[in-house]
């Protein structure tokens, strides 16, 4: 039996992409710099990427970083990137235990050097991992992705005059990748701010109202459980049913 017997397993997203937020905020609630928040925000993530692995999630999409995020002062940004080497190193061997697959999506080359050193050897020695993936939305901006995906067509070859919505998902970060059913957004904020927006089309959105250091599995459960008293319609009339599987 699950260990979550509040979720239907029969109906859960396979791809749940997050908006982890509220760093700043909780750090400065606690007369903190902001730096402090972030690194606070680590254990959110383990705690995300556990839940959704042992539920059977698929893909967990985490942004981490966008690209209007590089107007940030200085000595955050060179914070939160040294954060993300140091956590990388240290949670590669948890990942590799628990087979999830480490991927990044977004303008990699633009990170500092000792970043994608760090990302590409932790994505290379976890490539063959097959419970979940878990992608690091890291410079990350849907509007760069859609440019960059029609860049990336015309320069492969494709004909542009009968371009399809098809083509243009073979050149997206998220490739070969499902949609993600759920997208979640934590303290309280009602955007996007520029993430997935091709992706997310038919999304179910949760706002979470809690700062993204404050959430643990419990959070995210009562998200999924939102998710699942949703009825889906895309553009129908009828709700589309879940299938319910054999086992
Ligand atoms: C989210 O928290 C983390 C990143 C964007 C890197 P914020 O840093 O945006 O925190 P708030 O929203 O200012 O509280
Ligand atoms: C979105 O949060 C980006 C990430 C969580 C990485 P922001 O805090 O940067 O977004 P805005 O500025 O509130 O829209
Ligand atoms: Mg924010």
């Amino acid at each position: 039996m699950s260990s979550y017997p509040s979720i239907n397993l029969n109906n859960l997203p396979q791809h749940i992409a997050i908006i982890m937020d509220g760093n700043g905020r909780w750090a400065k609630g606690k007369g903190k710099l902001r730096v402090f928040g972030h690194s606070a925000g680590v254990t959110p993530v383990r705690e995300a990427s556990e839940l959704c692995a042992e539920l059977g999630v698929k893909y967990l999409t985490l942004y981490a970083f966008s690209t209007e995020n590089w107007s940030r002062p200085k000595a955050e940004i060179d914070a939160l990137m040294a954060l993300l080497v140091k956590t990388i190193r240290k949670e590669t061997k948890t990942l590799i235990e628990n087979n999830i697959r480490l991927y990044a999506i977004g303008d990699i080359k633009s990170l500092p050097l000792e970043c994608q050193e760090e990302l590409s050897e932790a994505i290379e020695i976890t490539k063959h991992n097959t419970r979940m993936q878990l992608n690091l939305a890291l410079s990350y901006g849907s509007r760069w992705e859609i440019v960059e995906a029609i860049k990336r067509a015309a320069a492969a070859g494709e004909d542009m005059k009968n371009f399809t919505a098809q083509t243009l998902e073979k050149y997206l970060e998220t490739a070969g990748m499902p949609d993600p059913e759920l997208l979640i957004r934590t303290s309280g904020e009602y955007r996007i701010s520029n993430f997935m927006l091709w992706q997310i089309a038919y999304a179910e959105i949760v706002i979470l109202e809690k700062l993204w250091p404050d959430v643990r599995k419990a959070d995210l459960i009562q998200a999924i459980e939102i998710y699942q008293k949703r009825e889906r319609r895309f553009g129908g009339v009828e709700p589309v049913k879940v299938v319910e599987s054999t086992k």
